[in-house]
Order: C-alpha cells, then sequence, then structure tokens
C-alpha cells in the first residue's frame, strides 16, 4: 500500500461514527486523505476526527434528511473547496419475517438505506461533472444479491433498490462522463454493531459465522474508493456464492409437453 496514496483527494464518508464507516475514515485519514465525517451523534464522530488527524471535519447530519446532505456538502466544499469521492456507507438493519414486515417497516428501511443514498449521489454527481471526474461509493450488501438464512427481506429490498440506483447512475454516465466511476461495495457480515441497531429482532454482527472485521471491509471500501469501476464483492467467495444462488433460481420452463 502507498501510504499517501490519497493524499490529493477529499472524501466524505457517511455513517463516519462506527463501524466500517469510523474504519475507513481512519484508514483514509492514515493514506493521506482529508476526511468529511458524517452522522447523526456528535460525541462518536468527533472521537473518529479526533483520530483522523488535523486535515478532518465533522459534520452533524441526519442523512435521511435530504437538507442534511445538501450540508454535507456545503460544508465540505466550505472547508476544501472540492470532493473527490464521496462515500455513502450509512445504512441501517430490519430482521423481521416477510409476513410480519408492517407499511412502517418498509418505508423506514427505504428512507434510511435507500433514499439517504439517492440524496447523496444527487448532492455530489453535478459536482464530480463540472469537475469531469471523481468516484461514489455506496455500500450495499450481499443480501441484495441473493437470500441468506436470517429473515432480512425487508432490508435486502431497501438494499437491492440502492443498488439498482446505482447501477442506474454508472449506466446513465458511462456516455457523458466516464471518468467518474460509480462502485457498489457488497459486504457479508461485518462484526460491528450493525446487528444490534437493527430494528426487529436483534442479531449479534459479531458473532455471525464467518464475519469480516470492520477494518477489513474499509481496506477494501478503500481500495474500491481509488480504482474500482463496478461491483465489489468484499468476501472472496462473494461472486462465486450470488452466481450459484442465481442460478439455483432459475427454473427454465423446459419444452412443451
Ligand atoms: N455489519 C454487517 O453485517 C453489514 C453487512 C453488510 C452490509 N452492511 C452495511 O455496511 C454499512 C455500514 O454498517 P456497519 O456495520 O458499520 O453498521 P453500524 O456499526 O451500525 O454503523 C452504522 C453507521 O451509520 C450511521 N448512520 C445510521 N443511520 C444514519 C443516518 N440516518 N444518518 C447518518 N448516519 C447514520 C451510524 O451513526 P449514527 O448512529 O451516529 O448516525 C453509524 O456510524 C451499512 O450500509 C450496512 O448496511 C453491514
Amino acid at each position: 500500500m502507498n501510504h499517501q496514496d490519497f493524499s490529493d483527494q477529499v472524501v466524505v464518508i457517511t455513517g463516519a461514527s462506527a463501524g466500517v464507516g469510523a474504519a475507513t475514515a481512519e484508514e483514509l485519514a492514515r493514506r493521506g486523505a482529508s476526511v468529511v465525517l458524517a452522522a447523526r451523534r456528535a460525541p462518536e464522530l468527533d472521537e473518529v476526527r479526533a483520530r483522523c488527524g488535523d486535515k478532518a471535519l465533522a459534520v452533524v447530519a441526519d442523512v435521511t434528511k435530504r437538507q442534511d446532505v445538501q450540508r454535507i456538502f456545503d460544508q465540505a466544499i466550505a472547508k476544501f473547496e472540492r470532493i473527490d469521492i464521496w462515500i455513502n456507507n450509512a445504512g441501517r438493519g430490519q430482521i423481521r419475517p416477510v409476513l410480519e414486515i408492517t407499511d412502517e417497516d418498509l418505508d423506514t428501511m427505504i428512507r434510511d438505506n435507500t433514499r439517504s443514498v439517492l440524496y447523496g449521489m444527487q448532492v455530489v454527481t453535478p459536482h464530480l461533472q463540472a469537475r469531469g471526474n471523481g468516484a461514489i461509493v455506496n455500500v450495499s450488501s450481499i443480501v441484495a444479491r441473493m437470500h441468506v438464512p436470517r429473515p432480512v427481506g425487508s432490508y435486502a429490498a431497501a438494499k437491492a433498490a440502492m443498488s439498482r440506483l446505482s447501477d442506474a447512475l454508472r449506466g446513465e454516465l458511462a456516455q457523458s462522463h466516464p471518468e467518474i466511476r460509480v462502485v457498489a461495495v457488497y459486504p457479508g457480515a461485518i462484526a460491528t454493531d450493525f446487528g444490534q441497531n437493527a430494528l426487529g429482532q436483534k442479531a449479534d454482527s459479531r458473532k455471525s459465522p464467518g464475519a469480516q472485521s470492520a477494518e477489513d471491509v474499509a481496506h477494501i471500501v478503500c481500495e474500491a474508493a481509488l480504482k474500482s469501476r463496478g461491483d465489489i464483492y468484499t468476501l472472496p467467495n462473494g461472486p462465486a456464492m450470488v452466481r450459484e444462488y442465481t442460478e439455483k433460481q432459475l427454473a427454465p420452463l423446459g419444452p412443451t409437453p
């Protein structure tokens, strides 16, 4: 790893007060980036900011509110005059069987995991278009692509919607702005407080079999932010798992008798 390979980069990270977002912010700062950290909890966010050193700005914001996302952008520009990379990492889970999902459950998942990312993409893309390059990194989940043995349908649906919006923006920019990279990261389980913060049933993500550390996932997010142009799975066997799952779901009608 080149230790200063982000040195001329300004990077915004949402959900930076804990978990993957905090670990990503800290790695980016170690690698020389100027970082703009956003989350709702001011004390936790400020602790991460302090660990990121001099070139870090904390913006207390709720990414489910469009005006807050605009304020993250405005404060980043006011301090650093430009943004190179915007990482939509904030998200929230929900563990509830499909037959028990309420209207409010689904609306909440879409608000927290889909609309929040749409706001981020809409706020930063015109700036990247004007500059002609940059990257948007959206942290999705492998559950957007396959069923896992846990009732997370509403969360998976919201992450899948977010992922398709991300694909759509990538496609819309491909011709006109090929130097703007739109990246989606698909982690499996990560050992953070995510399961405890989920709505519905609680789960301990730290005890999930095969859970990756926040630092390992953060490293992949950083690498993706630096050079990827597409979909990144954080588990080495992630693409194979999704391919195998997808193939099993295909039920050809077969020849007409
Ligand atoms: N952990 C897993 O097993 C797992 C697996 C696959 C994908 N993911 C995805 O990875 C990303 C990071 O998750 P994590 O494991 O680091 O979870 P986490 O430990 O629960 O951290 C979530 C972060 O998002 C912030 N956040 C949540 N809602 C927000 C809002 N409305 N506005 C601003 N910030 C908000 C939280 O800060 P505040 O509370 O201070 O706002 C916190 O910093 C999420 O998108 C998640 O869906 C996680």
